[in-house]
């Protein structure tokens, strides 16, 4: 597709979805609808992309690469409208232009090749990807003559009694010779049911100047699903699910029950890396080999080491080192670094800290604005007072320290090397290297006090 650009419409609100966002800004898997048709165009291997925004022009903006070319449809007045306002991205360009919709997002790049190819090879003027469906109902019916050539695209709203019962339709995705394309449009009228300037209506254009129109018909009606509704969105949660799923375990992924598991388009997970049920994967969140991650956790943007375990807990943001067992229900918050050999246990929370490598917090710890060093052990129930209401502090404890349980660090505070916290204490100052620190009241024992007081 070196010679091919790629046109996306993304202008339209889309009424059914009754939202205030967007339609193709709703996020399917984790990722915007628009996204995927973007990724889609890039994988069959575009020469560029343009997109056309309307509605919410600043926020579909916003979330597109600055290589990606932008014009804007003002007034939604017509699919053929639509693509003229970006007439500078093909008018001078003499390769074949492929416009897509930008609510379909399962359209696989090797349809999207081989609608190229055949509209290359047989060198028409346009070619239309279409489909059979059982129900065509609401889609452009494809008009053939006796020789299967095709004539034209009819719209619902404006076929005929013999012409509704056509089976195949229009997917809305085009490949055409972008000289023609761009001769046709100054052509298109609004002269039809709906008043609006149908793209379909340059098929007749482009036949008029002598060149031939194809189609392309996919098997697959995934292929050019188009999400228009919250239960159609739904529908293709699902089916991308299956297709995220399915794509990783055949990379050597265990995934124990895919119906229970949601992992996003973008995450990886090496070979023999477990996903036990329940469990939720998303953004970046990377996965090592031979982890084990779940029942029922849920890691965004984590980079998970290898021989991880990782149990009925939560890590935003984060990342953990080979070896390290986590959980059961832990949390580890955005910024934390936990090193090899550790153990997170459980109710475990740690915020924007480090830990590292065969330290351990085995139970009922909060370690915020940390930094642990190698060895350590946090006593059941230390906290790290990190927080005086109005600022935050660092507590450092170095390589080796122990905590005995019960321990309040006050930060700012340091635990040198080696040093020693006997349970209970609230801890102020720096306790120096390999020293002990008591910081509690002693035990006073009132010999027989209640007696007395009987
Ligand atoms: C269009 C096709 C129809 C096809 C169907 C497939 C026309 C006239 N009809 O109909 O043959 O079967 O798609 O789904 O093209 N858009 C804009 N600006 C506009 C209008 C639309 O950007 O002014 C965008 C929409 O955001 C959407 C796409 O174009 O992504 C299709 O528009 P839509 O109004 O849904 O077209 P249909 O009536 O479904
Ligand atoms: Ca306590």
């Amino acid at each position: 597709m070196k010679n091919t650009k790629v046109l996306i419409l993304a202008a339209g609100q889309g009424t059914r979805m009754r939202s205030k966002r967007a339609k193709v800004l709703h996020p399917l898997c984790g990722k915007k609808i628009l996204d995927y048709v973007i990724d889609n165009a890039e994988a069959a291997g575009a020469a560029e992309i343009g997109v056309i925004v309307g509605y919410q022009a600043e926020q579909v903006q916003a979330s597109l690469t600055p290589e990606i070319k932008i014009y804007r449809q003002q007034e939604q007045l017509g699919t053929a409208h639509a693509v003229m306002m970006a007439l500078p991205f093909f008018e001078n360009f003499s390769g074949s232009l492929m416009v897509l919709v930008g609510d379909a997002p399962f359209t696989r790049r090797e349809t999207l090749r081989a609608m190229l190819e055949t509209h290359e090879k047989n060198g028409y003027g346009v070619t239309v990807l279409t489909a059979e469906f059982k129900d065509p109902f609401g889609y452009g019916r494809m008009i053939k003559n006796a020789a299967g050539e095709l004539l034209a695209i009819i719209e619902e709203k404006d076929a005929d009694a013999t012409q509704k019962l056509v089976k195949e339709i229009n997917s809305g995705m085009y490949c055409f010779d972008a000289q023609a394309l761009a001769a046709a449009l100054k052509e298109v009228n609004t002269d039809n049911a709906a008043g609006e300037y149908y793209l379909t209506d340059v098929i007749e254009i482009i036949r008029k100047t002598g060149l031939k129109a194809g189609t392309y018909v996919t098997d697959d009606p995934d292929d050019i699903a188009a999400i228009n509704s919250k239960q159609q969105l739904a529908q293709a949660e699902t089916l991308m699910r299956g297709r995220i799923n399915a794509a990783l375990m055949d990379e050597g992924a265990i995934i124990t029950d895919p119906a229970t598991t949601y992992i996003g388009p973008d995450v990886k997970i090496a070979a023999d890396a477990e996903i036990l049920p329940g469990t939720i994967l998303e953004g970046q969140t990377v996965i090592g080999q031979d982890s084990v991650i779940g029942p029922y956790s849920r890691l965004k943007d984590a980079v998970i080491g290898e021989r991880v375990t990782i149990e009925n807990s939560t890590v935003l943001e984060s990342s953990v080192g080979h070896d390290t067992k986590v959980g059961p229900y832990a949390y580890i918050r955005p910024g934390s670094v936990i090193g090899q050999g550790c153990k997170v246990g459980d109710f475990v929370e740690v915020k924007n800290s480090n830990m590292g490598d065969h330290s351990k917090a085995s139970h009922l710890t909060y370690i915020g604005d940390g930094d642990v060093g190698q060895g350590v052990n946090l006593g059941c129930g230390t906290v790290f007072v990190n927080y005086d209401g109005k600022n935050k502090y660092r507590t450092v404890v170095e390589d080796q320290a122990f905590v005995g349980c019960n321990t309040n660090l006050i930060a700012p505070v340091t635990v040198k090397k080696g040093a020693y916290i006997a349970a209970g204490s609230t801890i102020t100052d720096e306790v120096p290297e390999d020293s002990l620190a008591i910081a509690r009241c002693r035990q006073v024992n009132k010999e027989g006090y209640l007696k007395k007081k009987k």
